[in-house]
């Protein structure tokens, strides 16, 4: 620590289609938390271009980083550590970051830790809820990944469940491409699903493990009922195929949270990931109020769901409290699992 004083983490995330940099001071206080988002890019091509991300992130990062040091009225040179998302991700968008940061980490001289993307969607709550301890359940539901986390002790995670097939975000996407909806597809069919009405059915999903998820069944039954409607000269309702593919989809997930919540002695749940600001997904959270009266059941504020870099530093800031520091060896780790170091 440089002098008497809180430390200040710089946070870089970049694993997908956000450029985002975060100061905070002592971990938990986030004194800027900039996001530059690529949707507009990638919205003509109906999902992210990987190589347009990866170019779009190297224009972005450092006036991404020089406004979040401003905001925070800080200098680049009163920064005490660096965390960086290093996966899992678009290789060549995680690349830019941890470039940076490793940069960075190695002229100012200060230590530089790896986090874990999901981790830090986890730690969103964190940000949020300063009340929250472990032993929790995590329901992460991302656009690239879906998987209910045990989170015993403070940098422990188990993966008691997770998708079989798509990650509930893509399936979002997915859906709202077949309806010719724009890219991304999820908060669409959320808005969409609000004004339809139960008229198109759609299959329940089962798995092997009670505790997994599956979504690439619900996306082809959505597929066929749309041919369907085109072959007897029938005109797609969206918001009522909205409806279907949304309850449908947030019944895999909850049907798997109610599961793991019997199964494991855990005092909280926790909601992470961009999929949790979906409207129905938040409302049937809320209910696991009634249900589970004991338990402290949370959701992160719709603006720490996204991509952000905030929640990167604070899993950075634990990370270097509980002495795990990266060297300037860390690479960027697409199929980065959770627990993994
Ligand atoms: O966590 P995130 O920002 O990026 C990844 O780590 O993947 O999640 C992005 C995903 C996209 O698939 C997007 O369609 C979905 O979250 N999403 C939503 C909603 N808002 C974002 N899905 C359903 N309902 C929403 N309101
Ligand atoms: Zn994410």
């Amino acid at each position: 620590m440089k002098e008497e004083r809180e430390c200040l983490t710089l946070a870089i995330e970049s694993s997908c289609d956000e450029t985002s940099a975060a100061v905070l001071v002592g971990g938990r206080t986030v004194l800027s938390n900039i996001i530059s988002t690529q949707i507009p890019v990638h919205q003509k091509f109906g999902g992210v271009v990987p190589e347009i991300a990866s170019r779009k992130h190297i224009v972005n990062i450092m006036p991404v980083i020089d406004e979040a040091l401003r905001q925070a009225k800080v200098e680049l040179t009163d920064i005490d550590q660096i965390g960086v998302t290093y996966g899992p991700g678009l290789v060549g968008a995680l690349l830019v970051g941890v470039s940076a940061a490793k940069s960075l980490a190695f002229s100012l001289d200060v230590p530089l830790v790896g986090v874990n993307h999901l981790e830090g969607h986890i730690f969103a709550n964190f940000l949020a809820h300063k009340e929250l301890k472990p032993p929790f359940v995590a329901l992460v539901v991302s656009g690239g990944h879906t998987e209910l986390v045990l989170m015993e002790d403070d940098y422990k995670f188990e993966v008691i469940g997770k998708t079989q097939d798509d990650a509930v975000g893509e399936a979002y996407d997915k859906v709202a491409r077949l309806m010719d909806l724009s890219y991304p597809g999820g908060p669409i069919i959320d808005k969409r699903a609000q004004n339809g009405k139960p008229h198109y059915t759609l299959p329940k999903v089962k798995t092997e493990n009670d505790l997994d998820f599956s979504f690439s069944g619900l996306k082809s039954a959505v597929r066929q009922s749309i041919l369907r409607e085109e072959r007897e000269n029938r005109e797609l309702n969206v918001d009522d195929m909205a409806y279907a593919f949304q309850h449908a989809a947030v019944d895999n997930l909850m049907s798997r949270v109610n599961i793991a919540l019997e199964r494991y002695d855990v005092k909280s749940f926790v909601l992470a990931g961009g999929v949790a600001a979906n409207r129905e997904v938040r409302k049937q959270v809320e209910g696991l109020k009634t249900t589970y009266p004991n338990l402290n059941i949370l959701q992160p504020p719709l603006w720490a769901c996204m991509d952000q870099a905030a929640m990167i530093g604070l899993a950075a800031y634990t990370c270097f409290n509980k002495g795990i520091v990266a060297g300037c060896e860390i690479s960027a780790l697409s199929n980065k699992q959770l627990n993994d170091y």
